[in-house]
């Protein structure tokens, strides 16, 4: 379209006009915005609050980074909570928890031990009747999607609440996920976690195919680290990964083909930050042997598959050959991956604590077996 002279100013009037009015606007809109959050900062509500802020006198988080940033501090400045040493589990979940009552069953009578978190993704404020193990144990939630920086997300938000919890003394983190079962009692659980002196994180050097994306300057790819997502850590672990910025800055903005957030990110950053203090192992035993991996997941156990022959085998094995570091690039004795599982340096020690997974209709099936086993 031509224009003619007289008709381009007109034009440029205008323009400059709205420019003025909408620089006008945004001025007066964000020093409205910045009068708003000082009136009303203290008592802006979470965006989905929660049962556990009105059991103890948290402040309110208007983002992650301000509830990271006070679990942090929380967690270097003072002691943990009061009491004995805790294993905090963290549960990553959609809704409903339909091995509830075998975690029922596992923590009774070990009230003082323990302490338990919630993060319902699915709807995100999803609540837990009165009735549940897990009633007022949600935490504020975000939707969460599989293999996403979101899952990544929940699982901190989670280690952020159990270190910043005032009421207890969390020593463990322990993120479950909705199809896993414990497969030794609770107090042998608690001795073997209480008592290593390593966290339980998966970490290898995963193969070509996930080393093509740009991880410098942050770590070269050669120390870029691979695992499970099903972690035990301590609580110097825990306050790494809440305190981090670079490495999880590095992953929001470069990990996407070829890359698992929530199996490399937690990964490789403790590798890089403590390497010495992670077993490169967890003690969530998963089956990832062919041909019942389906669709890149592990085996699904139904009740029909359920066992004391299944839990006791479980329960013995000293070496990782259900299939887990398919995907690691080098020798895994050259970096201190060998399949036989060391526990503070001793070989051939029992492996796994937990196990995973089980299909919804699977409690009733885990209650009898478990109510079989000594502990429980
Ligand atoms: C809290 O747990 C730690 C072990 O992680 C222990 O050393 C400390 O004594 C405990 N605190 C209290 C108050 O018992
Ligand atoms: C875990 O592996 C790293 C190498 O990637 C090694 O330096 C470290 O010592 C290993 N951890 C243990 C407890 O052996």
């Amino acid at each position: 379209m031509h224009l003619l002279r007289g008709q381009r100013k007109v034009v440029k009037v205008i323009i400059a006009t709205s420019m003025f009015w909408i620089f006008i606007g945004f001025l007066f809109s964000s020093s409205q915005h910045h009068i708003a959050t000082a009136i009303l900062r203290p008592s802006i509500p979470c965006p989905t609050s929660s049962n556990i802020l009105q059991e103890y006198p948290l402040p309110v988080f208007h983002s992650d980074q301000e509830l990271l940033r006070h679990a942090f501090h929380r967690a270097i400045e003072g002691p943990p909570g009061p009491g004995h040493p805790r294993i905090a589990f963290l549960f990553v979940v959609r809704g409903p928890i339909p091995l509830e009552p075998v975690w029922t069953k596992y923590l009774q009578s070990h009230q003082h031990l323990w302490s338990l978190y919630v993060h319902p993704s699915n709807p995100v404020d999803y609540k837990f009747p009165p009735s549940s193990l897990f009633h007022e144990k949600e935490i504020p939630s975000k939707p969460v999607a599989r293999i996403s920086m979101s899952l990544v997300d929940a699982i901190r938000r989670l280690l952020a609440y159990a270190l910043a919890d005032p009421r207890y003394n969390n020593t463990w983190f322990v993120n479950i996920c909705e199809s896993t079962s414990p497969i030794r009692s609770f107090p042998a659980t608690y001795h073997y976690l209480t008592n290593s002196h390593h966290s339980f994180v998966e970490a290898f050097l995963p193969d070509e195919k996930y080393q093509q994306w740009d991880t410098t300057p942050e770590f070269p790819i050669s120390e870029l680290r691979k695992g499970e997502t099903w972690m035990q850590m301590t609580r110097k672990h825990a306050t790494i990964v809440v305190s981090d910025k670079v490495i999880y800055s590095r992953f929001a903005a470069s990990c996407s083909l070829w890359c698992a957030p929530d199996e490399e990110y937690f990964q490789t950053l403790l590798h890089l930050e403590d390497g010495a203090g992670i077993a490169n192992r967890t003690t969530m035993w998963t089956d990832w042997k062919e041909p019942r991996v389906i669709a890149g997941s592990p085996r699904l156990f139904g009740p029909g598959d359920v066992s004391e022959w299944l839990f006791k085998e479980i329960q013995k094995k000293t070496r990782e050959w259900d299939g887990l570091k398919q995907d690691s690039a080098l020798d895994k004795s050259e970096f201190g991956m060998t399949p036989i599982c060391e526990y503070n340096g001793i070989a051939n020690s029992p492996c796994y604590l937990f196990a995973r997974k089980f299909d919804s209709t699977t409690a009733s099936a885990i209650l009898d077996v478990i109510s079989k086993l000594p502990g429980f």
